[in-house]
């Protein structure tokens, strides 16, 4: 009885994970107006930005931090196996910033940005953290001082950020070798 129950559920838990799934990716396939906050289009981030890594961003967000560690993202370039942490043709999906000037280049240079990362849906951060370092002892934001370090960053990047990396043919084009393979 017991056992059918369980059974029962994990069928049940991965018929809601689905439309869960393509929820949370539809949610981000929005035009940029419809994500914003209370309806406002976000203002672009400065530009010029560079990657800095999880760790710089846990220094204020610790909580996301913690989130983060335990989603499957931060294990993306784990997974590779050391066989594959040097195959270009993994790296765009399974690093951060792969391709761009101060992003992702090798295991050794830039391990910070290993796996997918914070800047990988929120871009690059490091004009948001010399921005909102001065205020790191303010108690209390302003409504003004609160968008304006909110505006220094992506809440996600605008473009269909997820399916940059979730399109169908990921895998297709790149077959996850049948050794690493777990489903
Ligand atoms: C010096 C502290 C500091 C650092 C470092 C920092 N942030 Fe922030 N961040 C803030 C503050 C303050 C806000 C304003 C809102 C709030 O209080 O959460 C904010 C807001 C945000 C937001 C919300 C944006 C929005 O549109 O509302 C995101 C996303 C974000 N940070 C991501 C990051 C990422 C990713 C990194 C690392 C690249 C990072 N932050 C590094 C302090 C920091
Ligand atoms: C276009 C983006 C993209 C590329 C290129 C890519 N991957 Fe992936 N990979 C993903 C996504 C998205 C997932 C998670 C969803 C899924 O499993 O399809 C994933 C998942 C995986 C997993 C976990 C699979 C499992 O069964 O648990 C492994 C291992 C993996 N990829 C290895 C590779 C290797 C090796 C390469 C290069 C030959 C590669 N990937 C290239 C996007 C990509
Ligand atoms: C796979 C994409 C992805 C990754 C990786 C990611 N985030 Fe986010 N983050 C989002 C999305 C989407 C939202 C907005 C929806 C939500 O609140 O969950 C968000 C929201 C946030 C917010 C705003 C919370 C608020 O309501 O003010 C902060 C701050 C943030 N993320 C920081 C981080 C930090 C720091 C990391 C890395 C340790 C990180 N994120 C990793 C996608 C991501
Ligand atoms: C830079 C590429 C990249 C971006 C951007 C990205 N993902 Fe992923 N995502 C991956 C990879 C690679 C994995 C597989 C990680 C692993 O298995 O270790 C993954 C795993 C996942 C999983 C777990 C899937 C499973 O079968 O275990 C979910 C859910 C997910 N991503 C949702 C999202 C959402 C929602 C966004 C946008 C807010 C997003 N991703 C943005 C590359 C990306």
């Amino acid at each position: 009885m017991l056992g059918l129950l369980q059974r029962r559920f994990s069928g049940l838990a991965i018929l809601m994970a689905v439309p869960l799934l393509v929820a949370m990716l539809a949610s981000v396939n929005l035009p940029p107006t419809q994500t914003a906050r209370a309806g406002e289009p976000e203002p672009a981030p400065p530009a010029d930005q560079e990657y800095t890594g999880a760790k710089r961003c846990a220094s204020c967000h610790f909580e996301q931090y913690m989130k983060w560690k335990k989603d499957p993202h931060s294990k993306a370039f784990e997974k590779l196996t050391a066989k594959y942490e040097k195959d270009e043709k993994c790296l765009e999906c399974h690093t951060t910033g792969y391709g761009e000037p101060t992003g992702f280049k090798d295991a050794e240079t830039s391990k910070a940005l290993a796996g997918v990362t914070c800047e990988s849906c929120h871009g690059p951060g490091s004009k948001h953290e010399e921005i909102c370092k001065p205020f790191a002892q303010t108690k209390e934001l302003t409504p003004e001082q609160e968008k304006m370090l909110r505006d220094s960053i992506w809440m996600i990047l605008p473009d269909n950020s997820c399916l940059k990396c979730h399109v169908q043919k990921a895998h297709k084009e790149n077959p996850t070798p049948k050794e690493l393979r777990t489903k």
